[in-house]
């Protein structure tokens, strides 16, 4: 059920969660579908529910840097980093090496010494985690399927299973957050995300690797994201039955959807998902992307239209 009440929705949010349950939340990425990090009870009904490997482990969500504390180990440069992006309401997930004294399920980091965390920047997210404490929270779809910008995908991608929704709108960003792992001496991109490697990479003022080749984020998996029917990158010719989501003012003419018709990379990775939700509803035979430039943001699309490609 969505309820598009905030106050109403909050406070039913965090009697679920406070009671072993699960529910869908905003955040200003996509929408997260949370469980008290700290009940093993209550996350393994996101891995339920989701249909999603128990190795594939889930970020925490905090509110603070403080809250994290009580969990991760946080150099004092990796509290620099942590504050820098944070206090600016970026959307960075951190792996920190997890402490040994701590309260989260092991179910959250699938086994592993460290830990993923992240500030969302949404207010509805950020009341309920002040109340509840840390959330584990993956996107709120089903396990590959296309991650959830709106109430109305959730209950798109779980249908009749669809948890509690607490209907915050439509995410702002539209992307995952970049995943920056911060628990080696060098810092390494894991996923391409709301935040730029350029970004990153003025921060750091290094150049950063990406973790592409050895798959340190397990949840990396070469297909997801995706929409029931192919998705075919770089088209040049449409057939009857294939729709074109187009990107720019050269898109070809009877272009079904534009992710940006400006050409503008940041509104383009907002309306990407919704794109692909209301594409997947017209039953295609197949869905032609145009090609988006691999530049800043753009690296952060190209990847999961990657993904929602791949056979
Ligand atoms: O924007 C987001 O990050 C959204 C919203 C809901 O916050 N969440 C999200 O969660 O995208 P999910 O579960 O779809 O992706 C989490 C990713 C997975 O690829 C997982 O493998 C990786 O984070 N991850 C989690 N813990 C990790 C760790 N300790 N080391 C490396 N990767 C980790
Ligand atoms: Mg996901």
């Amino acid at each position: 059920m969505i309820q598009s009440d905030k106050v109403i929705g909050i406070n039913k949010a965090v009697q679920i969660l406070s009671d072993e349950g699960i529910c869908a939340i905003p955040t200003e990425t996509v929408y997260g579908l949370a469980a008290d990090a700290t009940n093993s009870n209550a996350v393994a009904k996101i891995y339920a529910l989701k249909n999603r490997p128990t190795f594939n482990p889930l970020i925490v969500h905090v509110s603070s840097i403080k809250q994290a504390t009580a969990f991760a180990e946080i150099s004092s440069e990796n509290h620099k980093v942590c504050s820098y992006f944070w206090d600016q309401n970026l959307s960075l997930t951190v792996v920190l090496p997890l402490k040994a004294t701590h309260l989260i399920s092991p179910l959250v980091t699938a086994g592993l010494n460290t830990i993923a965390v992240r500030r969302p920047n949404h207010p509805i997210a950020l009341d309920i985690i002040n109340r509840v404490g840390p959330i584990a929270a993956p996107s709120a779809n089903q396990s590959m399927h296309i991650s959830p910008t709106s109430a109305d995908h959730v209950c798109k991608s779980f249908g009749k299973n669809s948890p509690y929704i607490v209907d915050g709108g439509l995410c702002t960003v539209g992307l995952e957050s970049t995943i920056l792992d911060l628990s080696n001496k060098i810092p390494c991109i894991l996923r391409a995300g709301g935040v730029t490697k350029e970004d990153l990479e003025t921060y750091f003022k290094m150049s950063l690797n990406s973790a592409s080749k050895t798959i340190k984020a397990p949840g990396m998996m070469k297909k997801h994201y995706a929409p029931a029917c192919p998705v075919i990158l770089n088209a040049q010719t449409m057939q009857p039955g294939d729709v074109l989501l187009g990107f720019g003012p050269k898109t070809p003419k009877g272009s079904t959807l534009n992710l940006s018709p400006t050409g503008n990379l940041t509104e383009a990775a907002t309306n990407l998902f919704d794109a692909l939700y209301k594409l997947e509803a017209m039953k295609p035979k197949r869905i032609l992307i145009s090609p988006i430039p691999m530049i800043g943001l753009g690296i952060a699309i190209n990847d999961r239209i990657s993904r929602a490609a791949a056979a």
